[in-house]
């Protein structure tokens, strides 16, 4: 496993090892489990030696303002970092764990399938993933595309959330709309399902979709302003810490189809009110 030392690895590596799994964690620091082999995924190719499967969820994660700095990073550990742990696994089956920010962006009229074009992302994240998938996909590997992972540990979605709050109240950009989410547990179960499944990408998400202004109102605790989206827009284009990516999670609606992985037999359990009890 590489990314175990990271918010949705550290649970896919702890549920690998209580599955019976003799996990080793390959990246810059250790996981919770297992053993650790070291490697920077921006330098060197891995030492995967005795693995008999891999499951990569390395990655640069965030949403960086835009510049060539953040993009040669992001490329070196998304990119160039994927080839090299493709070439170290040779022939051993791979789940390569994308994002759903790999998607054209929306606003999106109905369910997002795989199908969808790959193209068009507004982050270096976003085209950074796109284009190591692609390899990732040329290799015959499982790719897996979450949306916005939510859980314990989470270090990502709840901090960029929690920026909308002022004054007491929850201001979102635009009217109510549906999307998905993913519970950690539920991708960790993905990726261990994923190492059975076919080559090929494979949406991952909770049963159902949620209302984007209840489920905000509820996790942030405020009640929800609207503020109109055009205006947000315009904000982002001139507020550094404020990006088109993120604007664009709150106001395109996306729902992910989950129809093929759960042709594999995908059954998510868990959603968020079992977060909310
Ligand atoms: N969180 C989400 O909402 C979300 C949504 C969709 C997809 N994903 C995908 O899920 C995966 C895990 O994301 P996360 O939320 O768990 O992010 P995270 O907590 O930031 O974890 C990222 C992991 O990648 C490792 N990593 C980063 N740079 C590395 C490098 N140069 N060499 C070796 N390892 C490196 C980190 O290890 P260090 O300890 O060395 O930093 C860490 O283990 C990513 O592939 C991400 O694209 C996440």
């Amino acid at each position: 496993m590489t990314g175990a030392s990271g918010f949705c690895g550290t649970a896919v590596a702890r549920l690998a090892a209580a599955a019976g799994h003799d996990v080793v964690c390959v990246g810059r620091r250790p996981g919770p489990v297992g053993g650790h082999v070291r490697w920077d995924a921006a330098r060197e190719q891995p030492d995967l030696a005795g693995a008999d499967a891999v499951v990569h969820l390395a990655a640069a994660v965030g949403d960086p303002g835009p510049g060539e700095r953040a993009e040669a990073a992001y490329r070196a550990v998304n990119v160039d970092g994927t080839a090299r742990l493709l070439r170290a696994a040779h022939g051993r089956p791979v789940v390569w764990v994308s994002s759903a920010s790999v998607y054209r962006p929306g606003p999106y009229r109905g369910p997002v399938a795989e199908d969808h074009p790959v193209d068009g992302q507004r982050s270096a994240y976003g085209r950074t993933k796109a284009a190591g998938e692609r390899l990732a996909l040329a290799a015959g590997a499982v790719v897996l595309r979450p949306r916005a992972v939510y859980g314990d540990g989470d270090r990502h979605l709840l901090p960029r959330l929690r920026r909308v709050v002022r004054g007491g109240y929850a201001w979102l950009p635009g009217a109510d709309v549906p999307l998905s989410l993913t519970s950690v547990e539920n991708l960790a179960a993905a990726c261990l399902a994923a190492l059975d499944w076919p080559a090929g990408a494979y949406n991952i998400a909770d049963a159902a979709a949620y209302r984007r202004d209840e489920v905000l109102g509820r996790v942030l605790g405020v009640p929800v302003r609207h503020v109109p989206a055009a205006l947000v827009r315009g904000l982002a284009a001139v507020t550094p810490s404020l990006t088109r990516y993120a604007v664009d999670q709150l106001t395109d609606g996306m729902v992910l189809d989950l129809a093929r992985a759960r042709d594999q037999g995908y059954r998510p359990r868990l959603s968020l009110a079992d977060y909310l009890v």
